[in-house]
């Protein structure tokens, strides 16, 4: 039998030696379908954690059973530190415990730090296993879990151990946004800012016309919202799956953001947030450099407003711009920004003048722009 579309939207991710579709449901239903289409599974390994788990594993569990093959729950710890290169081990050996082979199927069952560490386990054992990401929060919907970056921490910096390592589908079970705390929608709407920012058009129109609470599980907004974002990630990822290049346009925000988040020990922002700050900084710098029009910087600030993203800075610049020296997308000598002539046209890899920095990240903390 054929595999039928029950989706309420699918994108296909497309590059060089890979092809899987990114669809999103309402629940969990048409799972047994999509790992049908896989081919032998020896095994299933879900891998989630305890909170994600307690809500949805009944769920999960029900339409597994219809498929008669054996699977195995791995309960990760949750939080960004577990995401670390010392857990690895614990579940390489619990994969080998369950008999895990080549034909066994990994779950990524939850949000970014779930599939991230996932997909390093699966790009790593045994040489490479196939993973599928079920992603369960906004930011893994609309960005981790699309585009095949894997990675997990080490001691000294986040993400420096990872791979390219493609899923063979991202399946987005929409019903389970409705348990997401407040300050998790933050990140994935400000990742949806950013691929509207960068995508401009139609999309663009969408999101700076929403308000924060119209975004509904089950709404078409928050549809349209993730499948317009995943539809700019299949774009950019179709032409530079390894970020030689344009992918680097998804940074916009980031040199900010990575400087600010490491200058409070990722305490004080969530990534979305730090981003968010980040994009205002990135567009006071498009102001000045690629003349991104005033009005549209106020724009951006208003849309950001409505759903309610942080905008201001608080941080010293000095010590941002110290940040910003350690960070791993500096190249050479130079401190490297994307940013905008227009929404819907950037340019990445700018590098910008140690001064400059300083001093739009002045402005920035000032608020003076909000009087212009
Ligand atoms: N690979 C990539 O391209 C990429 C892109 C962006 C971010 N990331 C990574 O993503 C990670 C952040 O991911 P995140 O923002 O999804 O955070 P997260 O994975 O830490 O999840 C946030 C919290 O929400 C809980 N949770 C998840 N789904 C839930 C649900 N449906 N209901 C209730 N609680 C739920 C989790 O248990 C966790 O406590 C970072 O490690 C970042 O580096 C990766």
């Amino acid at each position: 039998m054929g595999e039928r579309d029950m989706s309420l939207r699918t994108r296909k991710i497309v590059g060089e030696g890979f092809e899987y579709p990114v669809e999103l449901h309402e629940d969990f239903s048409a799972i047994p379908e999509k790992l049908q289409s896989l081919g032998k599974i020896s095994k299933i390994f879900v891998c989630t954690n305890r909170e994600i788990a307690g809500i949805y594993e009944k769920y999960l569990v029900k339409e597994l059973k219809k498929l008669g093959i054996p699977f195995h729950f791995i309960y990760l710890k949750p939080g960004e530190k577990n995401k670390h290169i010392d857990r690895v081990k614990k579940v390489y050996h619990e994969l080998i415990k369950e008999e895990a082979d080549r034909n066994s199927l990994l779950i990524a069952f939850g949000g970014g730090v779930i599939g991230d560490f996932v997909g390093f386990i699966a790009a790593t054992f045994l040489r490479g296993v196939r993973f599928v990401q079920i992603p369960t929060t906004l930011l893994a919907c609309v960005d981790s879990s699309v585009g095949g970056k894997v990675a997990v921490n080490v001691d000294l910096g986040k993400n420096m151990v990872g791979a390219f390592y493609q899923p063979q589908f991202v399946y987005a079970p929409i019903f389970t946004l409705r348990t997401l705390p407040e300050r998790e929608w933050s990140c994935g709407l400000a990742e949806i800012v950013k691929h509207s920012f960068l995508k401009g058009g139609d999309y663009f129109q969408k999101i700076s016309q929403s308000k924060r609470n119209e975004y509904l599980p089950g709404s078409d907004l928050l549809l349209d919202a993730i499948d317009g974002s995943v539809q700019i990630k299949s774009e950019v990822v179709s032409q530079d799956e390894k970020e030689g290049g344009i992918r680097a346009i998804l940074n916009l925000g980031h040199t900010t953001g990575h400087a600010i988040e490491s200058l409070t020990q990722y305490k004080k922002y969530s990534h979305g947030e730090a981003v968010a700050i980040g994009i205002v900084t990135a567009l006071l710098l498009s102001k000045e450099i690629l003349n991104f029009s005033k009005d549209y910087f106020l724009q951006a600030i208003s849309i950001m407003k409505s759903l309610e993203l942080p905008t201001d800075l608080s941080e010293k610049p000095e010590n941002i711009l110290k940040h910003m020296e350690h960070d791993k997308k500096k190249d050479g000598s130079e401190i490297k920004f994307v940013l905008l002539s227009d929404f819907g046209a950037s340019k990445y890899g700018v590098p910008i003048s140690r001064d400059r920095i300083l001093k739009t990240l002045m402005e920035h903390k000032s608020g003076a722009f909000y009087g212009q």
